[in-house]
């Protein structure tokens, strides 16, 4: 069975209570549940990992290299400016999906700009809940 891992950046550790106009009303384990639920159905297993610091996630992103087949990554804020993230994801060359819930160039301008967009294989944002499941939809795809 293939490995994806999936990882959300910082404050998404909040979801359900953060921006919920914005961000909507389920917590980052009922997100899990359903990518869970919907790599199973595709016959991907995930693993899952949020952090709130920028070292971790990279530390995370490296696992990649040796253990898992894809990834699919919110990097949350770190999106606009961390070049060490994008690093991380460039060195580790397996597929990777971004994923935002919201659409970030319909919002202030800081967002419009991803770092990471470069180096992954595509960028799923706005779908709320629903671009993570784009997102293991895509890296079946491509994984197979
Ligand atoms: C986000 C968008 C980012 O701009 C923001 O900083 C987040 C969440 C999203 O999923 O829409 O933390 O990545």
């Amino acid at each position: 069975m293939k490995k994806i891992l999936v990882v959300h950046g910082p404050n998404l550790d909040l979801l359900g209570k953060r921006e919920p106009e914005i961000y909507g009303h389920e917590t980052l384990a009922d997100i899990n549940a359903a990518i869970e639920a919907e790599g199973a159905s595709l016959g991907l297993s995930c693993v899952f990992f949020q952090s709130n610091y920028e070292g971790g996630i990279i530390e995370k992103i490296h696992e990649a290299m040796e253990d898992y087949d894809g990834i699919i990554l919110n990097a949350g804020a770190y999106t606009h400016y961390s070049y060490a993230i994008r690093d991380a994801i460039a060195v580790v060359k397996k597929p990777c999906i971004e994923v935002h819930l919201s659409n970030i160039h319909a919002r202030d301008e800081f967002r419009h700009t991803s770092v990471i967009a470069p180096v992954c294989t595509g960028q799923i944002a706005g779908f709320g809940s629903y671009s993570y499941i784009l997102a293991i939809r895509a890296l079946s795809h491509l994984c197979i």
